[in-house]
């Protein structure tokens, strides 16, 4: 007990010390290379365990990833999970143009199935690597099947409200939220805001899985500060779209 109380009195010492003296802020200039670092390993550790795993797709390693083969992955789900027969309800982050909802829509062939997609359709709120904000603006997609609706504005604004008035019924489902916000905030911010609906045998899927920085961090800290258990369930493209089910 002592051993560990002088442990901390060393510890608090140092770091008010380094607190009061600024003294790390000499190393601010590589702040952004330490964080990618620190980041990247965290995916690479993640990745080199799971890689090895049976899953209903699995490509790692490839040297260039096909972005339309994430197709792939979805038909494994949806086979696999016989999702063109059960009702589901489909949730998805980022619409753009809509051919991720589409096609999940065509796919889901049940009458009973409902299909929820959230976006600005003013592009991204913000930038994200080589995209500024405001790139991917797209008109709200149209739908010729009165199963789906869209919800316009961010997430931030909209999701509560929606939860609000939609949330029960959202428990009578097998749920299949797709996050393809691509930003760690907007990601982040839509789990937290579902964790209380997830039910065991939900399936979340990531588009940009393997963005170190952005939805992997997104997954570990909703992972991590929610005690959510994530099986994961297939990868495409690297681990760059990867989907799990709720244990
Ligand atoms: C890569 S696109 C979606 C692509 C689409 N799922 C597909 O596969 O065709 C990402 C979208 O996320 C939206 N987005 C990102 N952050 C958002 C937020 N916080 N609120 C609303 N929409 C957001 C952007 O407007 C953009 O249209």
């Amino acid at each position: 007990m002592s051993h560990k109380a002088d442990r901390l009195k060393v510890l608090k010492f140092v770091k008010d010390f380094l607190l009061a003296s600024r003294l790390l802020q000499l190393l601010q200039p590589f702040n952004r290379f330490f964080g990618f670092v620190y980041n990247f390993n965290n995916l690479t550790s993640w990745v080199h365990k799971h890689k090895k795993e049976k899953l209903l797709t699995n490509d790692f390693y490839r040297p260039f990833r096909h972005y339309d083969d994430r197709l792939k992955s979805f038909s494994a789900i949806a086979t696999e999970y016989k999702l063109g027969e059960i009702p589901v309800c489909y949730l998805e982050f980022g619409v753009a143009s809509g051919g991720s909802f589409k096609w999940w829509m065509n796919t889901c062939a049940n009458p009973a199935s409902r299909f929820y997609g959230f976006d600005t359709f003013e592009g991204l709120p913000e930038s994200w690597g080589v995209f500024d904000k405001g790139d991917m603006t797209s008109a709200i997609p149209e739908l010729n099947d009165n199963r789906g609706l869209f919800v316009k504005g961010i997430f931030q604004d909209t999701l509560n409200g929606f939860l609000q008035e939609y949330g029960p019924a959202l428990k009578d489902k097998k749920k299949l939220i797709h996050m393809d916000a691509d930003l760690f905030s907007a990601t982040l911010f839509a789990l937290s805001q579902l964790y209380p609906y997830l039910q065991k045998g939900d399936i979340i899927m990531f588009d940009e899985f393997n963005v170190y920085g952005h939805e992997f961090l997104a997954f570990k800290y909703f992972t991590e500060c929610f005690y959510v258990d994530l099986k994961l369930i297939s990868a495409q493209n690297n681990f760059y779209h990867a989907a799990f089910e709720v244990m």
